[in-house]
């Protein structure tokens, strides 16, 4: 519970709003519709049952249910999230999407063997044991579902490369570094076959430079510290580039990960 009251403190509305800045509507993470597109590249979405776990803002389930008519249950742990996100889901998709808040990840409030998918982009880096999760999602996979994840590595287990170090404590973060092989691992106990996995770093690298690059553009300079408080915006540039500068670095190992119950 301690670590779910601190990653809920650590998205306070304003800093989420400050992200959607940066990424574009209803996004909290990077790469926009391009960046969804090559998650789901090898998944078939029309129709199916989906679970988004930490949906942010819902712009990834939004984007899927108009998209792709895919039926979307979203959990997150941030109760002011889950009630942006619904006030902001349009009539039209009411009926697909729900956005539901859950205080134990541990425990996904979902029937067994239920969803075609389970997917997360950009999060599970803010859990420290993962394991529990993965078995639950395990759990309410249908046979044959899949787990697709977007999510932050480091190449030494439990320990960021200095640049990244300094982004999360200038943003406030706790993240827990995974390796590739720690990340394979918790696949593998939890009981899923077939992980594929990819080198998401070049397209990540762009993804965080462009945004560096618009907001040194950004005409309404003082709007944007008027929003967000006093330097906002240069801490903003300043943060974006050391991600972008840690991709490049191979500190920060941005990985996509595909496997089958
Ligand atoms: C970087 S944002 C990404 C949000 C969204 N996936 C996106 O791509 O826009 C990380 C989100 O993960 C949520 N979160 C952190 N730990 C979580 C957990 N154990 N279960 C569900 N959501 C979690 C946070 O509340 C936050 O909204």
């Amino acid at each position: 519970m301690a670590d779910l009251k601190k990653v809920i403190a650590e998205y306070p509305e304003e800093y989420c709003l400050l992200l959607e800045e940066a990424y574009g509507a209803g996004m909290m993470s990077e790469g926009g519709h391009e960046a969804v597109e090559a998650m789901f590249q090898h998944t078939d979405l029309p129709g199916k049952k989906a679970l988004d776990i930490g949906f942010g803002l819902g712009g990834v389930a939004l984007y899927l249910a108009e998209r792709y008519q895919t039926q979307v249950t979203g959990v997150e742990v941030n109760p002011w999230l889950v009630e942006e996100a619904a006030r902001r889901c349009p009539q039209s998709l009411k009926g697909l999407v729900h956005f539901t808040a859950y205080q134990q990840p541990a425990l996904l409030p979902c029937e067994d063997d239920f969803f075609d998918v389970v997917y997360s982009k950009g999060v599970l880096t803010h859990l420290d044991d993962k394991l529990p999760l993965f078995k639950e999602i395990h759990r309410v996979l249908k046979p044959g579902g899949e787990l697709v994840i977007d999510d932050w590595l480091s190449p030494v287990k439990g320990q960021w490369g200095a640049g990244l170090q300094q982004m999360c404590d200038m943003e406030n973060l706790t993240l827990f570094a995974e390796t590739e092989d720690s990340y394979h691992d918790l696949f593998a106990t939890a009981g899923f076959s077939e992980i594929q996995m990819r080198d998401e770093n070049k397209n990540y690298a762009r993804y965080n430079q462009k945004i560096v690059d618009s907001l040194s553009r950004l005409e309404d300079k003082p709007g944007f510290d008027q929003r967000f408080g006093e330097n906002a915006l240069q801490e903003t540039i300043d943060s974006y580039q050391m991600i972008a500068d840690s991709i490049i670095d191979n500190e920060l190992l941005i990985r996509w990960f595909r496997s089958t119950v």
